[in-house]
């Protein structure tokens, strides 16, 4: 992934149309430039219901790093991070509140699915 910084701006990229197994996972498109201190938020919508949500940050030159693993609604909080699991609505919304420069990264969500048992 190509990540460039600028000083004082973050350039936040974003991935589009992950698909994992038969689950369609969509994101918004970037990147995405936030003022430091600014808020920023960014939605991943699925298609069918899942097992768990998972959120990771992956930066340039380092191991992906797992921000958030969520398998029930609401909201939760990993540092500076938010994530927020609607699972009526079947998306998660990543949230920061005031986002410095360190947080320039692409942000990938990622589902696991749910296993479909077969009876006999
Ligand atoms: C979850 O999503 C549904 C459908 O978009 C919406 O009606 C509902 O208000 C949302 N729930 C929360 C807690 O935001």
């Amino acid at each position: 992934f190509a990540l460039a910084m600028h000083l004082a701006f973050l350039i936040l990229t974003l991935f589009l149309g992950q698909i994992l197994g038969q689950n369609t996972v969509t994101q918004e498109h970037g990147p995405v430039m936030v003022k430091q201190g600014q808020p920023f938020q960014t939605t991943c919508k699925y298609q069918t219901s899942i097992n768990a949500l998972l959120w990771y940050q992956l930066r340039e030159g380092q191991a992906p790093e797992l921000l958030s693993y969520q398998s029930g609604p609401g909201p939760r909080h990993s540092g500076r991070f938010t994530t927020d699991l609607n699972t009526t609505g079947k998306y998660s919304v990543l949230r920061v509140e005031e986002v410095e420069v360190s947080d320039s990264a692409c942000y990938l969500c990622a589902v696991q699915d749910t296993l479909v048992q077969g009876a006999s």
